[in-house]
């Protein structure tokens, strides 16, 4: 028998922005993690971001913080016996933080079915390729040495499988037959940077509906209808009847 579909509204009312209570974890860099600050700095996503937590000590992220005057706190996977003691603690750290929605920026961990329990499609994740092409790790290198034509990005709802939640959003880019896993991250990137934060601001809106897996976002155009060709077609077929 067919599961019946769980629908989820977030909150906050059409009309009324809010600022949402932001949780971020990040494993390193946090690129992602400047993207979210620097669009909440400049007035364009209404969030606060109240904790950033990261696995590691050593990561880049935690100094972007410290510049911003953002808390953060280091849980170190190492320290815990099992994952669910590790997510357990976490789980902790954002209920003190009154944190609503978690974001995963280039967090590298697997969260446990006890995270997900917490956080019922309340955690937002970013993965560098078209879901659901290339899950896991090291996607950018995979879509380069299969040879797709186009790759990208997905923001999407993290579920207990890997990378296959709900999709909220996502953005393509071309791939060039000279192309590696750098030069491919390096262009979806700069997509990511900009497809987050707008993930983020639709949920502030209160736009964003859960139906089964499917994800509604109510109140915005349609897309272009406008399709990509890679390489690029000649005139002929280009112009041609379509
Ligand atoms: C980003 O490309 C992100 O999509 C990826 O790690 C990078 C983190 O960069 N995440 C994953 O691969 C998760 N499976 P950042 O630390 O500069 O944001």
């Amino acid at each position: 028998m067919e599961e019946p579909f769980v629908t989820f509204e977030t909150g906050g009312t059409k009309t009324q922005k809010r600022k949402i209570p932001l949780g971020i974890l990040v494993s390193g860099n946090g690129s992602n993690l400047q993207s979210l600050i620097d669009r909440i700095e400049d007035g364009t996503l209404d969030a606060e971001i109240r904790i950033v937590i990261s696995n590691n000590p050593e990561a880049y992220a935690l100094e972007r913080c410290r510049k911003h005057n953002i808390r953060t706190a280091v849980v170190d996977h190492r320290d815990f016996q099992t994952r669910e003691a590790f997510d357990r603690r976490m789980i902790e750290i954002l209920a003190d933080s009154k944190v609503e929605l978690v974001a995963m920026a280039g967090f590298m961990r697997v969260l446990t079915p006890v995270f997900f329990k917490a956080f019922p499609m309340k955690i937002m994740n970013i993965h560098p390729a078209l879901l659901p092409s290339f899950p896991g790790i090291h996607a950018q290198k995979k879509a380069a040495d299969y040879g797709v034509r186009f790759s990208g990005c997905t923001v999407h709802f993290a579920d207990e499988g890997m990378d296959t939640g709900p999709i909220i959003i996502q953005a393509v880019v071309p791939v060039y037959d000279d192309d590696n896993g750098e030069s491919l991250a390096e262009r979806i990137l700069k997509e990511e940077h900009r497809i987050y934060p707008q993930a983020i601001q639709y949920y502030a809106e209160g736009k964003i509906d859960v139906i089964g897996r499917k994800v509604r976002i109510q109140g915005i155009p349609r897309s272009p209808e406008k399709p990509l060709y890679n390489p690029p077609l000649m005139n002929q077929f280009a112009l041609g009847p379509g």
